[in-house]
């Protein structure tokens, strides 16, 4: 039975992650090329002007984007798939949602948020992706050695960002002033022109902090969440 709306797009076509099964390991999703080509994480990347040049740039690694706003979404997917991108996985749904049930952990590089929805209202603040409640579904999918890398034109939202990070154990926190030279993404390009203030942070965990990923998960799989059918009920019994 679908449970889950989220729809899995990559260089070979749609699906849902019902239809998909589960677990689906990441490896056969976007295959590496080369073997252990690493993996980086867009959540929430809009319009995706830096996932799109990145992933041209780099067919060496291998890209996650989430996005829940279905238009951007869908015009990505034709551009990448029109040039012939291969090395990208994109996800059409909710990144908390599917950061609690569906991802692996500890299997990015790096993790990218840009100019996330800074929902001001009380009783949206739940949805904040950097709030105590959430950061560790963030943080728990870096990779050993792997790091968080951050924006935010809400100063006061970037600032109370820093105050949640420093809160997690063993996590180091640096701030940026510019990015080195490279991709811009759409929010990012658009305010840098009109001179606004960012704060920009990088942040990773301690040799010896952080998630550890179990090593029989070491391809990473996603929608790691059981359907229980038939099957399950006869091993019950
Ligand atoms: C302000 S825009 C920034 C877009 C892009 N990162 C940039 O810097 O140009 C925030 C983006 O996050 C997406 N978004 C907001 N909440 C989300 C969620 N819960 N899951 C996935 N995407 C989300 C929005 O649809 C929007 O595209």
């Amino acid at each position: 039975m679908p449970i889950q709306p989220a729809r899995l797009l990559t260089a070979a076509g749609d699906s849902t992650l019902a239809q998909s099964g589960a677990p689906i390991p990441l490896d056969r999703l976007v295959p590496p090329a080369p073997a252990g080509a690493p993996w980086e994480v867009e959540i929430g990347f809009g319009k995706g002007r830096y996932l799109f040049e990145r992933c041209r740039a780099e067919p060496g690694r291998r890209f996650l984007g989430i996005e829940i706003a279905g238009q951007y979404l869908r015009e990505w997917v034709r551009r990448s798939r029109k040039v012939g991108l291969k090395n990208f996985l994109v996800l059409h749904g909710d990144a908390l949602a599917l950061l609690a049930t569906s991802l692996p952990t500890g299997f990015a590089e790096v993790v990218h948020i840009y100019f996330p929805d800074p929902w001001w209202k009380t009783r949206h603040k739940k949805r904040r992706l950097l709030d105590p409640e959430t950061v560790d579904l963030v943080l728990r999918l870096l990779a050993p050695g792997g790091k968080l890398s951050f924006a935010t034109d809400f100063l006061e939202y970037g600032e109370k960002v820093i105050k949640i990070l420093s809160g997690v154990p063993g996590l180091q926190i640096r701030r940026i002033a510019e990015w080195p030279e490279g991709p811009r993404t759409h929010y990012e390009a658009k305010f840098v022109t009109e001179g606004r203030p960012i704060v920009r942070l990088e942040a990773w965990f301690a040799e010896g902090a952080g998630v550890g990923l179990h090593p029989l998960g070491e391809r990473g799989v996603v929608a790691a969440v059981r359907y229980f059918g038939r099957e399950e009920e006869e091993h019950d019994e």
